[in-house]
């Protein structure tokens, strides 16, 4: 695998919000993994940053607890965690306050690449952008990274776009998705676009519909303030699924380049028709086999809440290719298994000449994001052996572990995003239009339950979901594909 990493020029990173969960749990493990195979040199330096009063010292402890907590399995030994703790630093600053600038300033070097990582809440990002600003630690090269959420509704991303574009150009904002960093997000496009199987059947006269979705089985438990305001539409829905919506319905750019992928998914965003409140089902867990304990109220601490731990709608992209061919979502927490997969449904052959013999089976493609990544396509094929014709359905199977397995471990999303910031490369980071037109389009929706108080069904921890999810697809004469046994 050695010889497949491309290095990355010498650069400073400053991560502010280091002492964080995010910082622990995914951005300094992924730095470790990817110097670890080679991709970064010792010339490197990776400044934490945050309130917290650490020395440099404390931090690098910190930091290698992290690696050894949240390494993902992969094999390290103590000299490895050294090497790299060594490139770390630590400046305790206050981000709404002057102190701890100069010292970061002192640190940073004219010579190589300059990012920084916000890992903090949204409301600090324009503080934080200023300073950098003010205080000239930000160069016309530097890039800034902004952690999800990006604004809470369409007003609050204008207003955070504005005071951005005020210290920064569009050029040098990354705003992490981190579902584009995953590796089958790409070989959706890859499928898609590297391949004229598929293409010429991409549209509504071929494909009946598209289901995606993102199960969890995991609840909310810690991220309870967040959670209980946000819920399942703005956490998950109106950015994740959004993407891989896009990636799924977008025309083929022109080239593979950050303006032109990016062009073709806003243009997705802005043809999805305004969704009736008749196509959304949404749902609250509760314990399981509806007892009380550990419900989504108890984990929220708020035993009235209305928020959403569950949705699905039905979504149609009313343009010439998708007209006549919804696309349903789903994602919630607390579900049986952790699924994540975009399953598109062909239609059925127009004539069935095999009449008596079995069902035609239709043609499913299903793009399976985790666990186990990989492709399957369900065919139809003739029963083997005697017994005449009998049709039987039989699955075209990749799993990418197996097919590939010189690929090696499976990459964390944010290794590749991170990487990509420092090549200046934002195809997989969303721009300033597109996160907007995705909130103009979620807003309403939310607004006709926020309005109305209405509250979302209960369902059990474990299971499928509500059953309001069900009806939503069967009252079109379709199934939802079964999350876990
Ligand atoms: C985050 C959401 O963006 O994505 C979480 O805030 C969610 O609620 C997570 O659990 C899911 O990410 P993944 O990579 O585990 O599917």
């Amino acid at each position: 695998m050695v010889s497949r990493v491309i290095p990355v020029e010498p650069f400073d990173l400053v991560l502010f919000g280091a002492s964080g969960d995010l910082a622990r749990r995914k951005i300094l493990p992924a730095l470790f993994h990817r110097f670890q195979i080679g991709q970064f040199s010792t010339e490197c330096r990776i400044i934490g940053s945050s309130r917290s009063d650490l020395t440099a010292e404390e931090f690098r402890t910190q930091t290698a607890d992290a690696i050894r907590e949240f390494g993902q399995d992969v094999k390290t030994t103590p000299e490895e965690i050294a090497a790299f703790t060594a490139l770390v630093d630590y400046v305790a600053v206050d981000a709404r306050g002057g102190s701890g600038w100069d010292l970061i300033h002192a640190k940073l070097r004219d010579d190589c690449v300059r990012a920084f990582y916000l890992s903090v809440g949204p409301s600090l990002f324009p503080d934080i952008a200023r300073r950098l600003s003010e205080t000239g630690i930000a160069t016309p090269d530097s890039r800034i990274v902004l952690e999800k959420p990006f604004g809470h509704d369409l007003a609050s991303a204008q207003a955070l776009n504005t005071a951005l574009r005020e210290y920064f150009e569009e050029q040098q904002i990354y705003r992490i998705d981190h579902y584009l960093g995953k590796e089958t997000v790409q070989n959706l496009m890859a499928l898609r676009f590297a391949n004229s199987l598929f293409e010429p059947l991409w549209n509504s006269s071929h494909i009946d519909h598209v289901q995606i979705t993102v199960a969890e089985s995991i609840g909310i438990e810690g991220r309870e303030e967040y959670y209980d305001r946000s819920g399942a539409m703005r956490d998950m829905v109106q950015n994740h699924l959004m993407q891989l919506l896009c990636l799924t319905a977008m025309e083929p750019p022109a080239q593979f380049t950050p303006n032109a992928v990016r062009d073709e998914k806003v243009k997705v965003i802005e043809a999805l028709r305004p969704v009736d409140q008749s196509c959304i089902a949404r749902g609250q867990y509760r314990g399981r086999n509806g007892g009380k304990n550990d419900s989504y109220r108890d984990h929220a601490g708020n035993p009235a809440s209305r928020t959403e731990s569950y949705i699905a709608l039905k979504v149609e992209v009313a343009n010439w290719r998708w007209a006549g061919t919804p696309f349903y979502l789903r994602t919630g927490k607390c579900l049986r298994e952790r699924v994540s997969e975009i399953a598109v449904y062909f239609r059925d052959p127009p004539h069935n000449i095999f009449e008596g013999s079995g069902t035609v089976h239709g043609n499913v493609l299903v793009i399976r994001l985790q666990p186990d990544e990989g492709i399957t396509l369900k065919t139809t094929i003739k029963d083997p052996g005697p017994g005449g014709m009998r049709l039987t359905g039989a699955n075209l199977d990749m799993t990418f572990a197996d097919e590939l397995p010189e690929s090696g471990r499976p990459q964390d999303a944010y290794e590749r995003l991170i990487m990509d910031v420092i090549r200046g490369n934002q195809t997989l980071f969303m721009r300033g239009d597109e996160v907007e037109a995705a909130w103009a389009w979620a807003d309403p929706i939310i607004a006709g339950w926020e309005d109305t108080g209405d509250a979302p069904q209960p369902y059990d921890s474990g299971s499928a979901g509500p059953d309001d999810s069900l009806l939503l697809i069967h009252r079109d004469g379709r199934r939802w594909r079964s999350i876990g046994a």
